[in-house]
């Protein structure tokens, strides 16, 4: 894969969840079209070569702890001088039916997918507007989050409360040139698929593998995505050109549904 080495040169970019999966694949391509990156996750990526990167910022904690997501953009602009994009990305998903579905269960995956958003969101805005120089706050959604799917309803309420977020949140940041718009992938191949594999195994009478083949056989594309295939689409949203795109959800699903 070629890249832009200078799309997004002197910007800084602070992707949450970005150890893993699709938000280490953002991580990787915005280093490599030329910005400066903080990853904020409560692991480390295992990937050395990149973490030792001196334009990598690695901050450990977790999305739903306030002071601790403040305190990462703090930490991040300084030491990087500014911040152009946020990309709130870490999620949870679970899998069973309502009826017998802890409330822990319930809040554990609404705390991180939609209070982890709002606060990653609402410190980015903050600084982006005191900076004064405009920014993008991008946030994940999923096609989950247009369309209900059974045993998945905490996941798929969450996923949905994020278009809503970042529509009125578009509205109220375009008058700072903040833009905001949320991706919403497919199926994307990634570790977060052990937990779907294993959990809808459980309630569909199959193995993780016969799960894993039901998804794939419902791709019009004919694969699942990979972690690039949402970065390149993260990186264009955040880039100079999209500069009239704000309050969007934008798939990336190999055509399937939802459209
Ligand atoms: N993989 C898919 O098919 C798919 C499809 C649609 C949407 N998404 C969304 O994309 C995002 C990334 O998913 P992924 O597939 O890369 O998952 P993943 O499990 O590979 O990575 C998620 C990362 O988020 C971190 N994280 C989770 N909860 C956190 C918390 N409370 N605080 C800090 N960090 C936390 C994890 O440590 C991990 O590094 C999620 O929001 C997910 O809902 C994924």
């Amino acid at each position: 894969m070629r890249f832009d080495e200078t799309r997004h040169a002197g910007k800084t970019v602070m992707i949450t969840g970005g150890a893993s999966g699709i938000g280490l694949g953002i991580a990787q391509r915005f280093l490599a079209e030329g910005a400066a990156i903080a990853i904020y996750d409560r692991n480390r990526p295992d990937d050395s070569a990149f973490v030792a990167d001196q334009r990598v910022l690695v901050v450990q904690g977790d999305v739903t702890d306030e002071a601790a997501v403040d305190g990462a953009v703090e930490e991040t602009v300084s030491r990087f001088g500014r911040l152009d994009v946020m990309v709130n990305n870490a999620g949870v998903i679970g899998i069973g039916p309502v009826a017998g579905m802890a409330y822990d269960e319930w809040r554990r995956v609404v705390d991180t997918n939609i209070h982890g958003v709002f606060l990653g969101a609402r410190a980015a805005a903050k600084h982006m507007i005191a900076q004064g120089s405009g920014g993008s706050i991008i946030n994940a959604s999923s096609g989950a989050g247009r369309r209900g799917v059974a045993n998945l309803s905490h996941y798929c309420a969450s996923k949905a409360a994020i278009i809503m977020f970042t529509q009125s949140l578009a509205l109220e940041l375009a008058p700072h040139k903040i833009r905001v718009n949320s991706y919403a992938p497919g199926h994307i191949e990634t570790p977060f698929w052990k937990d779907i594999a294993e959990g809808f195994a459980g309630v569909l009478d199959k193995t993780p593998d016969q799960v894993i083949e039901m998804f794939a056989s419902s791709i019009p594309w004919g694969r699942f995505g990979t972690p690039d295939d949402v970065a390149a689409a993260v990186s264009w949203l955040a880039c100079d050109e999209a500069e009239f795109v704000s309050a969007q959800a934008i798939a990336m699903n190999g055509a399937e549904f939802p459209y």
